[in-house]
């Protein structure tokens, strides 16, 4: 995608050879800065205070943080150290330790000598993968989009949390059909959750909408359900951190209630994904997925910029109340009307996603 003319992936190696950088996305919208991640707890650190995040790019940056540990030291001691820092630097997106096993079966088995090569090319293609996939989930998606009937004169689109080109390498998974029905000229506008407490719709899906002329609204997470009585969101597309093997779909909390929403108004609700964020080992997600809990800072204090220009943080709480802040909620698959992968769109089931995946039954 392209900042003001400049196409942009939102991981990429510098010129050294070695270092890799990221667009900073914890002072998005407000500054586009890029950083520097030198050694594998640059990475970890990236991944955990979320100067990157989305399932896809965590997977993207924890294949690079391989790939710097072994710049640092190819050794087997490094190899084990590197895995645990990168696998415990957040708990929720599978794509993490998909990225993270597929490095290490691949360098294992090599001496340290072929080590750092092996992992910078790999991390390379995995990025490659990654927008070959979103590319093809919007092609699909946007059949979908095709056959809707909209109530208006446009299609309104609903989305939660950030699922664009800033969650990916490029393109998105929910914001990618967005973006090609967008580039197809199909008249398409997207109600915003601003998806507190850290806001990633207000402030990266809003941005990253804007900036590629996507017609677009922020509301408050509370809106949806308001908007979709009145019948003016004619289909909801999230993403996923994990799916599991039957099709319970996790993602940015408050997406439950968005789907119970639309479940009660009938409106369609989708979700993009790539196939390593289905997690084939677990069934219930409910039961079985691990949920993030954040500190309870992200809720009480809010950042943003000053009608004089400088970026402030203030608290909103009042002083000495205890906050939650559970970072994923499970959708069950009974409340998801489709999901959109690589390979074609399929229910939320275990048989439409062996469907599409074949390869996964327990007979194969
Ligand atoms: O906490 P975040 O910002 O990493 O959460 C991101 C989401 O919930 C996205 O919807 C999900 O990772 C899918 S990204 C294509």
């Amino acid at each position: 995608m392209k900042v003001d003319g400049k196409p942009y992936r939102t991981i990429w190696l510098s010129q050294d050879g070695t270092t890799v950088q990221v667009i900073d996305q914890t002072l998005l919208p407000h500054d586009f800065v890029v950083r520097d991640l030198k050694n594998v707890v640059n990475a970890t650190n990236a991944i955990s205070n979320m100067v990157v995040r989305g399932a896809p790019l965590i997977g993207a940056a924890a294949a690079y943080g391989m790939a710097l540990a072994m710049a640092e030291d190819p050794s087997d001691a490094m190899l084990a150290r590197a895995y645990t820092l990168l696998l415990e630097s957040r708990p929720t997106a599978v794509n993490l330790r998909w990225a993270l096993d597929d490095l290490r079966t691949l360098l294992a088995p090599l001496p340290p000598a072929k080590r750092r090569d092996a992992a910078y090319k790999r991390a390379a293609e995995i990025c490659d993968e990654d927008v070959e996939i979103c590319r093809r989930i919007g092609a699909n998606g946007l059949e979908l989009i095709r056959k809707l009937k909209p109530r208006g004169d446009r299609i309104n689109a609903l989305t939660h949390c950030n699922a664009g080109w800033l969650a990916t390498v490029d393109w998105g998974t929910a914001l990618s059909p967005i973006y090609q029905a967008h580039n197809a000229g199909i008249p398409i506008h997207v109600w915003v959750d601003e998806t507190r407490p850290r806001n990633q719709g207000a402030s990266l899906t809003a941005w990253e909408l804007g900036k590629h002329g996507v017609p677009h609204t922020v509301i408050a997470d509370n809106a949806g359900g308001h908007l979709m009585q009145h019948g003016r969101v004619d289909f909801c597309v999230v993403g996923s951190d994990r799916t599991t093997r039957r099709g319970d779909v996790c993602n940015k909390i408050g997406t439950y209630l968005k789907a119970l929403a639309a479940h009660d108004n009938g409106v369609p609700f989708y979700v993009g994904l790539p196939y390593p964020t289905i997690d084939w080992t677990i069934e219930d997600g409910h039961r079985d997925i691990p949920i993030e809990e954040r500190s309870a800072r992200e809720l009480s204090h809010l950042t943003g910029r000053t009608e004089s220009g400088e970026l402030a943080t203030v608290a909103v709480l009042p002083e000495g109340s205890p906050a939650a802040n559970p970072a994923f909620d499970v959708t069950p698959a009974r409340l998801v009307s489709g999901l959109i992968t690589e390979r074609g769109v399929c229910a939320a089931s275990e048989a439409g996603l062996l469907a599409l995946y074949p390869e996964q039954s327990r007979a194969a």
